[in-house]
């Protein structure tokens, strides 16, 4: 090839098993369709087709533009209102005010917490929260380490992979979260061998791919360490609504147990649409920086966000505020009203997962293992027997075979969690049980299916191995 630019600093990025699969699924859906078979997804983390027609998302966002327009006071029907003006004007890097005052007082009353709407930072979605953290603390060109759960979530690893002087230090979990001697033994080992440690990335609810929430002990356990040590915690929290435990027994996040210890990323996409992609990062923490000086992090956050990843859209943030409040545009108290309806789809999702593993599977308890998430869309399914390898192969195979589409656990481990143990995640699958094509009676009907046909499928192929 005759290159146009020489640019040997530049490196290709590794692709992720999920990309990789979705690139290899039309070739694999050809040869399972061809012998007859349905495809069956257990494979895609997107929100269901279910609860994200946007159709009354938009009557709804419509109607409550037309109350803003009538609270103003334009009776002249060709004045422009000051709301409309501002979602398509450039605005401040912290975005309309009124957003972020809504969802303060909304968000801030779920998880009781006093939340300032001045140090509400927009985001694109969460994925946009973690960009800008990993900018921040990349920025100065130092050794920087971020520490992690083994497993973790793929869209941070992918990120954090972009920068050649960010290394990963992983921690292994049991059933509650991960190892607290090991949490704290990473973040040791990272500054001894001369990394900066700013962070703890992970996902306590509804693990992203590890299918369980953290415990209240080990969140605990987690913040003491984190205090001790020194550093924050990034909390990614996409599925806190997302939740099957019963109110009385919801875990806190840690944006509850120390809002100046955490860094809190919300995301519009679970509870609403990812479309628009709007999220938030909220922080209390100071941080000392050079020349002993203090300074918020919320401030070198607006300051990293003004110059290098300013995407928040004003209209996608106004459009998220129709949904803090209820029909007759009253604020809302909560947003569990807005979470219940997506939940009805996903608990019975859940239920019909757990309950057609449990039936097909449940007397091999020897054999097989899964999770039984309290929030989010994932169960990992783990192999007891010793002799099955969960790699491209095995998954390609349950395609083809089966129509079964399932992604395999291991690529979601960082690279030092497979130079400990080579055979990390190699036994194990991640479930998804949000996605179906269709709806309703249908909905459940097709995930019934695909979950049988899984688990024929494993039993199958566990029993060849
Ligand atoms: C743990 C985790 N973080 C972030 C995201 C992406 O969030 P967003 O749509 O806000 O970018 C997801 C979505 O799948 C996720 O599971």
């Amino acid at each position: 090839m005759n290159a146009t630019l020489d640019a040997p600093t530049l490196a290709q990025q590794p692709v992720s098993v999920t990309r990789k699969m979705a690139a290899s699924l039309p070739g694999l859906r050809a040869v399972a369709e061809a012998k007859g078979l349905r495809i069956h997804h257990l494979g895609a983390g997107y929100p269901n087709p279910e609860v994200t027609d946007p159709r009354g998302f938009i009557a709804h966002e419509q109607a409550f533009f037309e109350h803003l327009r009538r609270q103003e006071g334009v009776n002249d029907p060709h004045a422009l209102p000051e709301f409309l003006r501002e979602s398509y004007a450039y605005t401040d890097t912290l975005g309309p005010l009124s957003v972020r005052e809504s969802f303060a007082a909304v968000y801030g009353g779920d998880w009781g917490v006093a939340v300032d709407p001045a140090r509400l930072l927009p985001t694109v979605g969460a994925t946009g929260g973690i960009s800008l953290l990993c900018s921040l603390f990349e920025r100065p060109g130092a050794p920087v380490a971020y520490i992690t759960d083994a497993p973790t979530y793929a869209g941070f690893l992918a990120r954090a992979s972009l920068c050649r002087h960010a290394r990963i230090f992983s921690v292994d979990m049991d059933d509650e979260g991960p190892y607290p001697d090991e949490l704290r033994r990473a973040i040791r080992r990272a500054r001894a061998a001369g990394f900066f440690v700013p962070f703890y990335y992970t996902v306590p609810d509804g693990h992203n791919p590890a299918g369980f929430s953290f415990s209240m002990a080990r969140r605990q356990a987690i913040l003491d360490i984190a205090r001790e040590e020194g550093v924050l915690i990034v909390e990614d929290a996409p599925y806190v609504y997302i939740s099957y435990a019963d109110a009385a027994l919801r875990p806190q996040p840690f944006l509850a147990m120390d809002p100046a210890r955490t860094v809190h990323l919300f995301t519009g996409s679970k509870i609403g649409l990812p479309g628009p992609r709007v999220g938030f990062a909220y922080t209390e923490a100071s941080v000392a920086i050079e020349g002993g000086n203090a300074a918020s992090l919320t401030d070198l956050l607006l300051t990293e966000a003004s110059a290098d990843i300013l995407f928040q859209n004003p209209r996608a943030l106004r459009g998220f505020e129709s949904l803090l409040f209820d029909e007759s545009f009253k604020r809302r108290d909560s947003l569990w009203p807005v979470a219940e309806k997506k939940l009805e789809v996903y608990r019975e999702n859940r239920e019909i997962l757990l309950a057609t593993l449990d039936a097909k599977l449940g007397m091999h308890a020897a054999r097989f293992h899964w999770t039984t998430p309290e929030a989010g869309f994932f169960s990992v399914f783990t192999f007891l027997d010793g002799d099955i390898e969960t790699n491209d192969d095995f998954v390609a195979r349950m395609v083809a075979e089966y129509g079964v589409v399932v992604i395999p656990m291991y690529d979601f481990y960082p690279a030092d969690a497979r130079e400990r143990d080579p055979k990390a995640g190699r036994d194990q699958l991640r479930l998804s049980f949000c996605f179906t094509e269709h709806t309703g009676r249908a909905r459940a009907t097709e995930l019934a299916v695909a979950v049988d046909a899984f688990a024929d499928a494993a039993l199958a192929m566990s029993a060849r191995a």
